[in-house]
């Protein structure tokens, strides 16, 4: 009889343990989750559009941000900017704001004078990143 209990016991423990361990798990591969960035569009697939983006890109940010990671140079990384749920700056990263930021400036960063379709090309290579 107590064997029988104590294997039980045992049992139940172990059960609560697998439980625990798979909670843990669970809280873990969230947390990691958030932190990865969803991955960049490769160039062999970018449309011509995306193409030309990229060209305005070299011309006029790149030489103060890197594309391809959030590691910072003269202003942020803009790895994966319009996927992101914030900016840097705390700003939502629609379009428009990214227009804004663009033609104005903003602190340290230049305006940049574009026309309507650099920026359109522009804006589309961003959505790649
Ligand atoms: C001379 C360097 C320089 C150039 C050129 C430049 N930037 Fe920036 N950029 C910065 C700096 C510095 C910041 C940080 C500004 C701040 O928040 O004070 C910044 C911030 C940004 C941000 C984040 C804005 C926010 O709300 O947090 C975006 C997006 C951005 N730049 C995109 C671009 C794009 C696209 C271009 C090309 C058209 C460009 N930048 C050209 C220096 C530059």
């Amino acid at each position: 009889m107590d064997i029988v209990k104590t294997l039980g016991l045992y049992h139940r423990g172990k059960m609560r343990f697998r439980w625990m361990f798979c909670c843990v798990s669970v809280v873990v591969f969230i947390v990691a989750g958030c932190r990865r960035l969803p991955p960049s569009k490769p160039s062999s697939e970018w449309t011509p559009q995306e193409a030309r983006g990229a060209e305005v890109f070299e011309e006029n940010c790149a030489r103060c941000h890197y594309p391809t990671t959030t590691e910072g140079k003269q202003g942020p990384g803009l790895q994966a900017i319009t996927k992101v749920k914030a900016l840097p700056s705390g700003a939502p990263p629609t379009d428009e704001r990214l227009t804004d930021t663009i033609l104005h400036g903003r602190g340290m960063m230049p305006a940049t004078a574009l026309d309507d379709d650099q920026l359109r090309d522009l804006l589309a290579y961003l959505h790649t990143l």
